[in-house]
C-alpha cells in the first residue's frame, strides 16, 4: 500500500470513530448539554487539553529530525496556548475558576499515552490525525447545533479556523513517510490506541457532568 492510500485508510477509519457517536454525541461536544453548570464543566475540562497539547508537542520538538514536522510543532506550542487564553476568558466571564479542574483518568491516560510515543508517524497519527480529527469533528457539530449558546461558539469559531489551516498536515506526513509494511503496522495501533483512549475519556466525561461521578 502506497503511504497515500494508507493515509486514507487511517482517515477513514477516524471518520467512522467520529460517525459511531452521530446518533448520540457526547459531552464532550456540548451539544446535548442544557446547563452552563454542565457547560463550564466541560469548558474546564477541554481548557486541560489544549494546556496539556501544548506541552506534548513542545516535549517533541527536540526528538523529532524532521524539520519541516518540527516547525509545525513549534507553532502548534503557541496555538494551543491561544486556545487555551480564549476557552479561560469564557470560564473567568462565568465567574468559574478556570484552573482548578482535575483531570479524569481515561485523559490523564490518553496524553500519557501520547506523550510516551516515539516515532514522528506515529506521533502524527496519534494525536494530530486521530486526536485532533475527533475534536474538530465535535467542534463543528458543536458549532452547528442550535443547543450550543453563542458564548461557546464564539472561542470555538476561532479555535476552529486554525485547526482548519493545518487539518491534512497529518495525512501528508503519513503519506511522505508511512511508506513501509512495519510503519504503517505501527501507525495502525497508534490510531486505534488513540480512538479507544478517546473513547474511554468521552465517556468519563459524560459521567462526570451526567451523574457527578467523581474520581
Ligand atoms: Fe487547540
Ligand atoms: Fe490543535
Amino acid at each position: 500500500m502506497t503511504g497515500k492510500e494508507f493515509a486514507e485508510e487511517m482517515l477513514g477509519r477516524v471518520r467512522a470513530f467520529c460517525q459511531s457517536y452521530d446518533a448520540r454525541p457526547p459531552a464532550y461536544s456540548y451539544v446535548p448539554l442544557k446547563t452552563d453548570e454542565q457547560r463550564i464543566k466541560v469548558m474546564k475540562s477541554r481548557l486541560f487539553n489544549e494546556v496539556r497539547s501544548a506541552e506534548i508537542f513542545g516535549g517533541w520538538l527536540k526528538s523529532t529530525p524532521e524539520l519541516d514536522v518540527k516547525a509545525t510543532l513549534a507553532e502548534a506550542v503557541h496555538e494551543e496556548m491561544r486556545h487555551a487564553a480564549l476557552l479561560e476568558q469564557q470560564i473567568r466571564e462565568r465567574g468559574a475558576e478556570p484552573y482548578d479542574y482535575r483531570p479524569l483518568p481515561a485523559q490523564m491516560a490518553m496524553f500519557n499515552a501520547f506523550e510516551g510515543l516515539t516515532e514522528t508517524v506515529e506521533r502524527m497519527a496519534a494525536f494530530p490525525m486521530a486526536g485532533e480529527g475527533v475534536a474538530d469533528y465535535m467542534i463543528v457539530k458543536s458549532l452547528r447545533a442550535d443547543s450550543v449558546p453563542e458564548w461557546i461558539k464564539a472561542p470555538y469559531r476561532a479555535i476552529n479556523e486554525d485547526e482548519e489551516t493545518h487539518g491534512n498536515y497529518p495525512a501528508e506526513v503519513l503519506t511522505k513517510h508511512a511508506t513501509t509494511p512495519e510503519r504503517q503496522e505501527r501507525v495502525r495501533r497508534a490510531v486505534e490506541m488513540s480512538l479507544m483512549l478517546r473513547r474511554q475519556y468521552f465517556e468519563n466525561l459524560d459521567r462526570w457532568v451526567f451523574e457527578g461521578r467523581e474520581w
